[in-house]
Formats: C-alpha cells, sequence, structure tokens
C-alpha cells in the first residue's frame, strides 16, 4: 500500500508494523527507541532502551532495565514514560505517551529465561547504576542477577505521527476513545 499515510488508520496500522519490526530486526529504527522520564525533581531524562514486545491488541510495551536504575526511581514517582522513533525511511516520527507498571520477580521469570547469559549482563552491576566511580572508569563488576531485572510494562495512552512526505501529515490517537484517530495541524 503506497499511499498508508493518506488515511488515519493506514498511519495506525503502519506504526504498528515498525514496532513489531522492532522487536523482531536489530537494524530497525524501532529497536533502539528513546525512553523519557521525569525525575523526581521534575527534570526530563531520556535514554535509548531496546524494544522487547509491542502487542497491539492492549496496546502495551515492554522495555528491561535494572532494577537499580535511576529510572526506576523516576518512575516510581511519575509512572509515565514518553518513546519516540524516528523512521527515516518511512518519514515517520512516533511518539508515545505510555502509563509504566515495574514487574519484577516471579511475574517477569518468563522474560528472563531465555535471555542468554551475555545479555543478562546488562541486570546486576555493582557498584549500582549511576554511582560514582572516582578515577577508574572500569571499578565495577557485572554479574547477572535475577533480582535486579525488572519489565517496564508500558501501556500506551496517546499516539502522535507525524509524516514529512511531499505533504506534512499528523494525527493523533488516543486509548480513551479507541484509538479512533484525528488530525492535527502539523
Ligand atoms: C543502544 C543502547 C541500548 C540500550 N538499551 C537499554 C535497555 O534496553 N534498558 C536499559 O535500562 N538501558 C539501556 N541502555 C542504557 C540506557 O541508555 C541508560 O544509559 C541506562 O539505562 C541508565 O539510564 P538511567 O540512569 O536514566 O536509568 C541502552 C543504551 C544504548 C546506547
Amino acid at each position: 500500500m503506497s499511499d498508508w499515510f493518506k488515511t488515519l488508520d493506514g498511519l495506525h496500522d503502519r506504526m504498528w508494523q515498525r514496532l513489531s519490526r522492532g522487536v523482531a530486526d536489530r537494524k530497525s529504527p524501532a529497536r533502539q527507541p528513546t525512553f523519557a522520564t521525569v525525575s523526581a525533581d521534575g527534570w526530563p531524562e531520556a535514554r535509548t532502551v531496546v524494544l522487547r514486545t509491542a502487542q497491539r491488541d492492549t496496546a502495551t510495551l515492554e522495555v528491561y532495565t535494572d532494577l537499580h536504575s535511576d529510572k526506576i526511581t523516576s518512575l516510581r514517582t511519575t509512572p509515565r514514560a514518553a518513546l519516540h522513533i524516528w523512521e527515516d525511511k518511512q518519514h515517520l516520527q512516533i511518539r508515545l505517551q505510555c502509563a509504566v507498571t515495574i514487574l519484577t520477580g516471579d511475574a517477569v521469570r518468563d522474560r528472563w529465561n531465555p535471555i542468554p547469559e551475555r545479555g543478562r549482563m546488562s541486570y546486576g552491576v555493582t557498584p549500582a547504576p549511576g554511582t560514582p566511580l572516582g578515577d577508574d572508569a572500569l571499578a565495577y563488576d557485572k554479574d547477572p542477577d535475577f533480582a535486579t531485572f525488572a519489565v517496564l510494562s508500558c501501556a500506551i495512552q496517546r499516539i502522535d505521527l507525524v509524516h514529512l512526505g511531499d505533504d506534512h501529515r499528523r494525527a493523533a490517537y488516543a486509548r480513551a476513545d479507541g484509538w479512533q484517530g484525528q488530525w492535527l495541524s502539523p
């Protein structure tokens, strides 16, 4: 479908197609969204993460992280996140606002089990992520630890899509109105 960007449903479908692609394909732009939170003292914080799942029926995404990372402190105060993706070949900007639930322990064992040992290295570092290290940049140890593995379950509430073709089109969608969508001035 060459003119997917001309309809609200077409744009919405394409977004989900790209999110699914991001989960499956390491080289896809949607593989590594920018994930933004608000710190306890009100600062915006943005960082790259890996998109692990994208489930359209529940409009939920998952990201994995270290339970001791600063983003967890932020999400405990303000359980909201914005995700940003620029799909350059599609000329499509995806912005998502999400309500975030932090999952750990038995609830996430099924996600932990298939992660290879090398991948698990991202979850379990001493001292905790963000701790000052003094003069030695490598004065830390990585030791995979299921107890520090957290899944951020991100329930999308609002979607903002911008398509920069010969014409510029912008559309917004909300969970509250069943994702029917509306055009916005870009
Ligand atoms: C390509 C790339 C992928 C990353 N993926 C993740 C990820 O999936 N989860 C994560 O917690 N951090 C990931 N990081 C590290 C974060 O960007 C960030 O540095 C770290 O989580 C600490 O952030 P915080 O102090 O704001 O919590 C990734 C970084 C890069 C460069």
